[in-house]
């Protein structure tokens, strides 16, 4: 059959094909801008009739009514990544979090470890040959779709298409639904004086050349706002925010030195807005895989000068960096800053950096504190922390015992918690602070 009339043979509404879900199943959502809303409408509006429904993805943009306490018993989340809109219901108990290692979450999905009933994945209308583009997420969502016992794709001509490994053909999806809107937008946090001073500091240690990896969070986005006058940055990374886009449309960001995948920028997703949709629309300059594949640390260390920018909320004084929670309180997630941190460890000449303001809380709380607090989750851990960068400078703890780890991360702690931090490392002569 021509791919055309395969096409056509599976088009049906949202409803329709929302009625393959049965209670007890376990749904795949695409992820972050990719949020297929037309679907996940349909699948809400089924609630009545449905039970114990598992939803699962990565972070989303947008709303994520399907949280909401109006439908507990009915429909239950599990995050891969915690975000803003799923927060709440992650803090009351309605949903629930999986700390994993980003880039083997598909390993759940090939394994068997987590079988997928359904899929809902968004894609653009097919190409000349009939293939339809993931858009901004490739991330763990092209596996995902293929491991689902249902596909159904929503089909959206505001979609951006995407280059790489970004493609399913029309003979792969079960159902397909043609539903227009624009994307959910993922715009980056407010960008503070701290931020800036963070970012400077960091903008120092990239040499022209470098690669860069960006995680999530004001402090990578200050930092690309840093780094217009620098020149032939590579991007090897999981995520880009919007803040990427000045500099490569500037042309800083040219990807001709990379040693691996040179000429490239190597991405799994993007999360941003409109103007990043538009500028990774059918845009050659960026290869799009998996993040099976993006976040080997054994591939991001082939990166000569390959830097990792990743934020964190907490670390303690021996330099085990918390970034997932507040306390026992999940917050986001462990992402790939494992995966870049080890890899920029690879690298020759590679700068692998945690980056935290000194506190929180409008400055009532060092980040930077005697022991982690209580129920707080390590996601980089002591041994493979290097670089710690807060506003008042940046240290290396590689190969430093506790009681010089305790004291370079001293010296970048805000000055109104030092005193503090320095009777903790007094009162316990093995180097941990008590
Ligand atoms: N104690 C209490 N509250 C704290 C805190 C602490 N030690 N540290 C941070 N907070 C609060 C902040 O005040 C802020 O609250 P607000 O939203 O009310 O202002 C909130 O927690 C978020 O902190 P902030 O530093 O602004 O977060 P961010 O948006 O810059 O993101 C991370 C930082 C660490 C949460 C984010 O980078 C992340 O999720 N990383 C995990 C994995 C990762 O790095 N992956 C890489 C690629 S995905």
């Amino acid at each position: 059959m021509a791919w055309t009339d395969l096409y056509r043979s599976k088009l049906t509404t949202a409803d329709a094909a929302l009625a393959a879900v049965r209670s007890g199943q376990r749904v795949f959502l695409h992820q972050g801008c990719a949020k297929p809303d037309a679907l996940l409408d349909a699948l809400t509006r089924r609630a009545p009739e449905l039970r114990d429904i598992e939803i699962v993805h990565l972070a989303t943009a947008g709303q994520a009514d399907y949280t909401n306490a109006e439908f507990e018993g009915r429909f239950r989340h599990a995050a891969f990544f915690i975000a803003k809109n799923t927060r709440q219901a992650v803090r009351d108990g309605r949903a629930d979090y999986i700390p994993i290692f980003i880039r083997e979450i598909e390993g759940l999905f090939t394994s068997g470890a987590m079988p997928l009933d359904v899929a809902l994945i968004q894609c653009t209308p097919p190409d000349d040959y009939g293939y339809l583009s993931l858009g901004p997420s490739v991330d763990i969502a092209l596996t995902a779709a293929r491991c689902a016992r249902t596909l159904v794709v929503q089909v959206n001509d505001r979609m951006p298409r995407t280059m790489g490994n970004t493609f399913l053909h029309v003979s792969e999806p079960h159902a397909i639904v043609e539903h227009s809107q624009p994307l959910p937008e993922f715009p980056g946090g407010a960008i503070t004086d701290t931020h800036r001073a963070i970012a400077r500091h960091i903008a120092a240690m990239i040499p022209d050349g470098a690669t860069l990896q960006a995680g999530i969070g004001a402090i990578p986005d200050a930092v690309f706002a840093c780094l217009a006058n620098h020149k032939d940055l590579g991007i090897h990374t999981e995520m880009l925010s919007d803040s990427a886009l000045e500099l490569i449309a500037s042309g800083a960001v040219n990807n001709r030195r990379k040693t691996i995948h040179p000429d490239k920028a190597l991405l799994s997703f993007v999360l941003g807005t409109q103007p990043l949709f538009d500028f990774i629309h059918n845009n050659p300059i960026f290869e799009f895989r998996t993040i099976a594949y993006t976040n080997d640390p054994f591939l991001i260390g082939r990166n000569d000068s390959m830097v990792a920018i990743n934020a964190a909320l907490q670390i303690d004084l021996t330099g085990q960096v918390c970034s997932d929670s507040i306390g026992c309180v999940p917050y986001s997630g462990v992402g790939g800053q494992v995966d870049f941190i080890r890899g920029a460890a690879l690298s020759k000449g590679g700068v692998p950096i945690i980056a935290l303001p000194s506190t929180a809380k409008n400055g009532t709380v060092s980040r930077i504190a005697p022991a982690l607090t209580t129920g707080a989750g390590v996601v980089t851990t002591r041994a493979d922390v290097r670089w710690v960068v807060t506003e008042f400078g940046a240290v290396n703890l590689h190969g430093r015992n506790l009681r010089q780890r305790a004291e370079a991360l001293i010296s970048i702690a805000h000055p109104s918690f030092q005193a503090g931090l320095e009777h903790a490392l007094r009162r316990n002569p093995a180097g941990l602070p008590a």
